[in-house]
């Protein structure tokens, strides 16, 4: 018996991560223990970092690729990232209060500050990336690509890293250095 192949699509498989992250920050705000909010929003920040760096290394040379201003489109984009790496970081060095008051507290604003750039990243990108390649790249090579993201997992750092590379011919080879290095250290 032949069992039916489903294809898998790179630009499916990015908006369901989007809508992941979308979903957890939602899911955040009905926690109430301290402990258990810090450890959501540090595998929460896990996911963005693994997330952006799977896309730095296996989607954005393509991006680049296909897309008549891609390197302008990946430019923007990788600077994105390193903003939201920027107010992820200071929120990763932060552990919650006792009063888990989400109105006035420092770790709810800091999960705030991460929250816009990353809500703005989501649409622009989903804007000017995932629905122009849709007509652009084909079903093959969009399963081709999801396989590639998979793999970038690999060697892609789940830590923010607002200090990489912004430019779009180093940025992928940056990630997999520090990638690597911090995988060899654990
Ligand atoms: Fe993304
Ligand atoms: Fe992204």
């Amino acid at each position: 018996m032949t069992s039916a192949k489903v294809s898998r699509s790179i630009l499916q498989l990015i908006l369901s991560e989007h809508q992941y992250m979308r979903h957890t920050y939602e899911q955040l705000k009905m926690i109430q223990d301290p402990a258990e909010l810090e450890k959501s929003v540090r595998k929460w920040i896990e996911f963005i970092c693994l997330h952006g760096h799977k896309e730095e290394i296996a989607f954005y040379p393509a991006v680049e690729k296909y897309l008549e201003n891609g390197k302008h489109v990946v430019e923007h984009s990788l600077n994105e990232h390193r903003k939201l790496d920027k107010e992820l970081k200071l929120l990763l060095e932060m552990v919650p209060e006792q009063e888990n008051s989400r109105d006035d507290n420092t770790y709810w604003k800091q999960i705030r500050e991460s929250m816009k750039p990353l809500l703005h990243h989501l649409d622009d990108e989903e804007r000017k990336i995932i629905i122009p390649l849709q007509s652009i790249i084909n079903e093959q090579e969009q399963e081709r690509l999801a396989g590639e993201f998979d793999r970038a997992e690999s060697v892609a750092s789940a830590k923010p890293h607002p200090e990489m590379s912004k430019k779009a011919e180093e940025a992928p080879m940056e990630n997999i250095q520090i990638g690597l290095k911090e995988k060899q250290d654990l």
